[in-house]
């Protein structure tokens, strides 16, 4: 995944571009450039490494132009270095890309055949010399663009100057995203909206198969025929300093501390009070045939997986409905037994994720409905699906998903409770104590958060170890593979989540002082057998941190470290469970040194397979 940012207007549109690729640098971090247009031509500047690096390059020049493109570079055709960075430039025409293209190569060949040579391994660079032969072959900008975005297949956000034609940009939307902004005088297009927030709250999210031609005072919106589109700006009232770290270290510290709001957001005006019942707004699902929906299949990756994992415990134990869950790439490439009876859930922070967008694909060519659970407006998850069932998290910046992952949690469970009020399984009462518990959460999270010294010191006391095993019952085992993800993908520590039955076939043999084990040992219908599992481990010498709800002795006393969680309703423990884990995998991170919001080979958004 790449960020792609564009501006044209009154001011000089390199420091709003350095900018803009700062607020993006999150999509990808290895290399990065910038366009500008000068009264004295063309500057481009491009380097491997960060943006701070590119800063680095132009300090000291003078790149004056106010109309300019800028790119910052996640590598998926050709490896991470200067010739490879974005943007690209044949002749007159330069493009910036985020995307794949699939046919590069017949292109590449056919354009080489035509008298082209290439400096890079780009797919971009190619884009940039099929504008530049249907402009010599005597198309104008706009027409010569229409004419080359045909011949595309795969994936393609693009930022497109011609210097002959200095008055207008040029942006393309292909299953990749672009958002517009519209300011006064003035006008931009990025990957994401934290690079337009600092200049206007009017923008636009592209849809799919279309191109939009923008100058200073106007952005004329059209098909890839060529056909016009209204533009329809919306406001947004998302700050920029929500997508600045409002004072914390990362990113991920300031969205781990968001948690309290961003479920209280996610659950804000779907929760009756008067009738203590669920409304989920425009997702219509007792209208869509929810009574037919004979099984429920989630499909996501990473994270989002984790939280579809939970929602199999949530949703069966809620609502009685069979529930299966699939990696989004597994499931693409076999032959899943959804249909028309099966109600496919999307779960996808970004909304972007190549494989759960294929999933969705996928399922609907065999009939099943589709939910959305995206934190992204206007994704692609969010568009392609037959409904749309938004967290509203706030951007999340950070490579690591937290606040979106207890988010999904708590739309998992609104949309659990909804579905049993409707098919009848839950009654008036139950749903009046799970909307309880609910409402219970955001304080409960905040205790939790309060304590965060002593998350501190017990990483302090296990960031030299090089390997961590995660263990959890019940719904704590989603939270176990959670916890031992966050903790591998920011501290590069391996980290292995199992379930807590298992370790007698094969993982105890792991156990011994130099491998400490993290116990997810919340009070409920497993306990007494989490803590057999402890004494298992104990007497291996092993090192136990336990994170417990119990308020009796004996974990405690099993444990060299241990962290206690407010004890509720089992069901809902994963929204708390969770966060000590991401507390302490960040500070292990921190450490340790390592890159906590930008981990080395990871991109915030998976966008190609
Ligand atoms: C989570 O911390 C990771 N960054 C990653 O596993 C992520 O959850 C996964 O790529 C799915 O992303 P999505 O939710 O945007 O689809």
């Amino acid at each position: 995944m790449c960020g792609i940012v564009g501006y044209i207007g009154k001011r000089h549109a390199l420091p709003i571009i350095l900018d803009g690729l700062k607020r993006l640098e999150y999509r990808g971090y290895d290399s990065s450039g910038v366009a500008i247009l000068t009264e004295a031509g063309l500057t481009i500047k491009r380097r491997k490494g960060k943006i701070k690096d590119l800063v680095e390059l132009v300090r000291h020049e003078t790149i004056d132009g106010t109309m300019g493109l800028g790119h910052t570079r996640w590598a998926t055709h050709g490896k991470p270095s200067d010739e490879n960075a974005h943007p690209h430039r044949a002749g007159d025409v330069v493009v910036v890309h985020n995307g794949i293209i699939e046919n590069y190569t017949e292109l590449r060949a056919f354009l080489k055949d035509r008298g082209h040579h290439f400096k890079s391994e780009t797919d971009t660079e190619m884009i940039a010399h099929l504008i530049e032969d249907h402009i010599k072959a005597g198309e104008p900008f706009e027409g010569a663009v229409l004419s080359a975005v045909r011949l595309l297949k795969g994936s393609f956000a693009l930022g497109i100057m011609h210097v002959k034609t200095p008055d207008r940009l040029i942006t393309v939307r292909e299953a990749s995203p672009i958002v517009l902004g519209f300011g006064n005088d003035e006008n931009l297009f990025a990957s994401d909206m934290p690079a337009i927030l600092p200049y206007t709250d009017r923008m636009m999210f592209m849809k799919d198969g279309t191109m939009a031609v923008i100058t200073p005072d106007a952005v004329r919106l059209m098909d890839f025929s060529g056909r016009g589109l209204p533009t329809e700006p919306g406001r947004y009232d998302i700050s920029a300093t929500m997508a600045e770290k409002g004072g914390y270290k990362h990113f991920m510290q300031k969205e781990i501390f968001e948690q309290p709001h961003a479920i209280t957001d996610t659950m804000r005006d779907r929760i009756l009070f008067d009738t203590k019942d669920i409304t989920l707004g425009d997702v219509l699902l007792e209208e869509k045939g929810l009574g037919s929906v004979k099984r429920i299949h989630f499909v996501a990756c990473g994270t989002s997986y984790h939280a579809g994992l939970a929602g199999k415990y949530i949703v069966e134990e809620i609502t009685g409905i069979p529930v299966d869950v699939d990696v989004a790439s597994e499931f693409r490439y076999r032959t899943p037994l959804v249909n028309k009876g099966t109600l496919t859930i999307a779960i996808s922070q970004s909304g972007e994720t190549a494989d759960t967008i294929a999933a969705i694909r996928l399922a609907q060519r065999q009939q099943s409905s589709t939910l959305g659970i995206c934190n992204v407006i206007d994704s692609t998850v969010a568009r392609e699906s037959d409904q749309v069932l938004y967290t509203h998290a706030g951007p999340e910046i950070s490579v690591a998903s937290t606040k979106a992952f207890t988010s999904q949690l708590i739309a998992i469970y609104l949309l659990a409770i909804h579905i049993g009020r409707i098919t009848g399984r839950v009654s008036r009462q139950q749903a009046s104590a799970y909307i309880d518990t609910l409402v219970s959460l955001p304080s409960l999270l905040d205790a939790i958060l309060k304590q965060e010294d002593r998350i501190v010191a017990i990483a302090k006391e296990y960031s030299r170890y090089s390997d961590f095993l995660y263990l959890g019952r019940g719904i704590s085992y989603p939270v176990a593979l959670e916890g031992a993800l966050k903790l591998k993908e920011i501290s590069y520590i391996h980290a292995e989540g199992y379930p807590a039955g298992e370790i007698k076939h094969g993982p105890i043999a792991l156990v011994g002082p130099d491998m400490p084990v993290v116990f997810i040992a919340v009070k409920g219908r497993v306990y007494d057998k989490i803590r057999s599992n402890i004494e298992q481990v104990k007497a291996r010498d092993g090192k136990i941190i336990s994170f417990t709800t119990a308020d009796g002795r004996e974990v405690p006393e099993l444990s060299d470290a241990v962290f206690f969680l407010p004890a509720i309703d089992e069901l809902f423990t994963p929204v708390l469970s969770v966060v000590p884990l991401q507390m302490l995998a960040y500070h292990i991170a921190v450490l340790n040194g390592t890159d906590v919001d930008q981990p080395k080979n990871l991109a915030k958004s998976v966008t190609v397979e």
